[in-house]
């Protein structure tokens, strides 16, 4: 479908793309909640072949195996990284532990997919990029929102050039988060920017394709929250030229859902780019993303707006894993290489250098 020779929305691939192979074993470090809600259900749908699974926690090894008709539950880490079956490694452990758990997956010559935050400081994940690229192995990052319908809609159509010049880029939430569903995240310091807008900062950079050159952000607490760490973000991005990033996120709503929003735009010189992410409406089982664009590129200039199909969660779990499955199939880098996503963990401490020192942080701070 072309209009003028301008391909439309429905010739943009949007959809998690999958190797031809997907034989290639998986095995999985941590039976945790994100692993049963979204990796595995996400493996299932995209027909990847997950060999074994290991946790700390054996129940919660077996329990999943059982769930998911899972060959092995190993009874130790040794056994899992010496199975010759398996070629790729998920670890999807708390950060704190995933330095050490690297170099263990690396050692035994297995690529691996790591969680987000890929560190809980600049250093822990400078280290692991470190490793991976001494090993010689190929490291990604299941920071997945960049495969969410919306989001990856939004870089096609950017790369496309139908914006132009791209201008601003904004995503803004206002949503009721009971951060209390998982005790540990009310006991930290850092929390908003680290384990949730990380995902926007790494969305808004993967749609303009460039870092920005510096941020300036501020963090907030609701009166008598719970929890210790910041639950209301503002994060302003200045990049080079005349390019400007936004987010604006707000866990603490006190009236019901039918006021919730999360949006995205885009905007730039010939088009606008705006739309909704489904997984923060009708929650917890959320809703389609939704997306409209325009562009003085395409004739006559009118709003476009494609239904999209999957969600964040768990569709977009395909997306990183797919992407490492391709990146060995073809053998090129992925593109959440852990390389590639020390941009993003330098925005998440760029961030909060700029709460802490109330000053604009330039991420070349972060070496
Ligand atoms: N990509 C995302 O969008 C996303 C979403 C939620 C959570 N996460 C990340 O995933 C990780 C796990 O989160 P969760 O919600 O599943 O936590 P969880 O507490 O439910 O599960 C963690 C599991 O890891 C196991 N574990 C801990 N240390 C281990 C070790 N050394 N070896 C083997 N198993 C070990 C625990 O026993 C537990 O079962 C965290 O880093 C979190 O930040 C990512």
């Amino acid at each position: 479908m072309t209009n003028q020779g301008i391909p439309q929305m429905m010739d943009i691939d949007y959809k998690p793309k999958l190797p031809k192979n997907k034989s290639i074993g998986i095995g999985i470090i941590g039976a945790g909640a994100i692993v049963q809600a979204c990796h595995l259900p996400a493996y299932r749908m995209a027909g990847f072949n997950v060999i074994g699974i290991y946790d700390v926690n054996r129940e919660r090894a077996l329990a999943l195996s059982e769930e998911f008709g899972i060959r092995h539950a190993f009874h130790s880490l040794e056994d899992l990284l010496k199975n010759p079956e398996i070629e790729v490694v998920d670890i999807a452990i708390p950060a704190k532990y995933q330095p050490d758990m690297v170099e263990r997956v690396a050692a035994a010559g297995k690529h691996l997919l790591c969680q987000k935050p890929l560190g809980e400081s600049y250093e822990d994940a400078k280290r692991i990029a470190d490793t991976v690229t001494a090993a010689g192995v190929k490291g990604a990052v299941n920071q997945q929102m960049r495969w969410s319908p919306g989001i990856k809609a939004s870089q096609l159509i950017v790369q496309n050039g139908w914006l132009g010049e791209v201008t601003q880029a904004s995503i803004q939430v206002n949503v009721l988060t009971e951060w209390e569903q998982w005790p540990w995240i009310t006991k930290i310091d850092r929390l908003e920017v680290m384990y949730h807008s990380i995902h926007y900062l790494d969305s808004i950079r993967s749609v303009l394709g460039k870092a920005p050159e510096y941020i300036y952000a501020d963090g907030a607490k609701f009166p008598e929250q719970s929890s210790r760490g910041e639950t209301r973000t503002m994060i302003h991005m200045k990049f080079l030229g005349e390019t400007r990033g936004l987010i604006h996120d707000n866990h603490n709503h006190i009236a019901g859902q039918d006021d919730w929003y999360a949006t995205f735009r885009f905007e730039g010189t010939e088009g606008i780019i705006k739309g909704t992410n489904g997984a923060l409406y009708n929650y917890p089982e959320g809703r389609e993303d939704t997306i409209h664009y325009l562009s003085k590129k395409i004739d006559p200039l009118q709003w476009h707006s494609p239904e999209l199909e999957g969600r964040w969660f768990p569709d977009a779990f395909m997306g990183t894993m797919g992407e490492l499955l391709l990146s060995i199939e073809e053998g090129r880098e992925p593109e959440n290489s852990v390389l590639d996503n020390l941009d993003t963990i330098r925005m998440v401490f760029a961030s909060y250098r700029s709460m802490e020192e109330n000053r604009p942080v330039w991420l070349n701070e972060f070496r």
